[in-house]
């Protein structure tokens, strides 16, 4: 048996964070946002679009087009780091709202990696018959969170959801999926969600030049493994999905493995990085625009604070 990936769906708040208006709220430039990371303007949420907000239109927009039971949908699982509440769960928040009255229902905290890690779960169950349906969503507003003063941060966030519908299938879905995590390096990106005497903010703090070196090694090395674990040669992928941080990142890795750029899939000029949302994000807009087709091979990678890391490779 294997997890296919039947219906995708995605939601950006309306409102746009130009490079132009970063340039008005700390010492920075368009020219330097754009060469640097490739970003030109992101979205931020209003106070009513959380993450469970966000992620119901995204999954509504996923399953609006089925003609599936929606009570068959046996698992929901939000990959977030900024839910508005603890308990209930953003995951719990949108089964309500969906009208959905038993499922496995809870949100995951992985951060920019979350979708990858949820996407890997839910197709251990699937696999295993245990449920027929899987709902994932990868939801995220961390614009909240960042310090106003920090230009190191402001300029790269925003916030958006991506969603999945997947189902049991006998043809080849999700052909592997490579989850790791190492809190070594945790303390380079942090974002605490609770204050006390050691938390005095509710602020990303990111050492990002770090960052940016440790990430290129281990995605370098994770796509390695992926095409090694498939025994399949890099040039047979349709289409990379990798998370969307910084367009350098992103280039470095094509270079290294000799990726051609036309097969990367890159939304992170548009909505900077969306954390959880990023590779959801992508891929709704990838299938929606008919680059992605049945059949084709993809790899989603990602890369976030923990330190964590993974990818999977899919048949679509
Ligand atoms: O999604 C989870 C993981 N997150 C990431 O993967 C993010 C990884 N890191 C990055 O994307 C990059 O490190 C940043 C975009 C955050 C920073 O870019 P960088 O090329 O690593 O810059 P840097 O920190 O090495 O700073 C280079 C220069 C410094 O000036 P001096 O000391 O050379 O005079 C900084 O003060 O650029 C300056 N600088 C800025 N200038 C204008 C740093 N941030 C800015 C800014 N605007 N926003």
């Amino acid at each position: 048996m294997f997890t296919k990936i039947i219906s995708t769906g995605s939601y950006l708040p309306n409102h746009i964070r130009s490079n132009y208006d970063l340039e008005k709220m700390v010492n920075t430039s368009n020219e330097w946002i754009i060469t640097r990371t490739g970003i030109h303007e992101r979205r931020i949420s209003k106070y009513y679009e959380n993450v469970s907000f966000m992620g119901y239109y995204a999954a509504k927009y996923a399953i609006d087009n089925l003609k599936i039971n929606i009570q068959d949908i046996g698992m929901i699982i939000v990959a977030t780091t900024s839910s508005d509440y603890a308990f209930p769960s953003s995951a719990c928040q949108i089964q309500k709202k969906l009208g959905i009255n038993d499922s496995i229902s809870f949100d995951l905290s992985s951060a920019c990696t979350g979708f990858i890690y949820a996407l890997s779960i839910a197709d251990k169950y699937i696999k295993n018959k245990i449920i027929k349906y899987a709902l994932v969503i990868g939801s995220d507003r961390l614009s909240y969170n960042l310090n106003p003063k920090d230009r190191g941060t402001l300029i790269l966030f925003g916030d958006g959801a991506g969603a999945v519908i997947l189902k049991s299938s006998k043809k080849p879905g999700i052909l592997s999926t490579h989850i790791h995590a190492n809190g070594k390096h945790g303390n380079l990106l942090t974002m605490p969600n609770c204050l006390n005497i050691f938390n005095k903010n509710k602020y990303i703090f990111m050492l990002g030049n770090e960052i940016f070196k440790i990430a290129v090694n281990i995605l370098t090395n994770l796509i390695n493994e992926t095409i090694n674990a498939n025994n399949i040669n890099i040039n047979k992928i349709d289409w990379f999905i990798p998370h969307q941080a910084n367009l350098r990142i992103i280039s470095a890795i094509i270079k290294k493995l000799r990726i051609n750029i036309n097969k990367v899939i890159i939304i992170l000029d548009k909505y900077g990085n969306t954390s959880s949302a990023s590779i959801p994000i992508a891929l709704d807009e990838a299938v929606r625009d008919n680059r992605i087709k049945k059949n084709q091979i993809i790899l989603l990678e990602a890369f976030g604070g923990g330190l964590t890391w993974g990818s999977i490779l899919l048949k679509f």
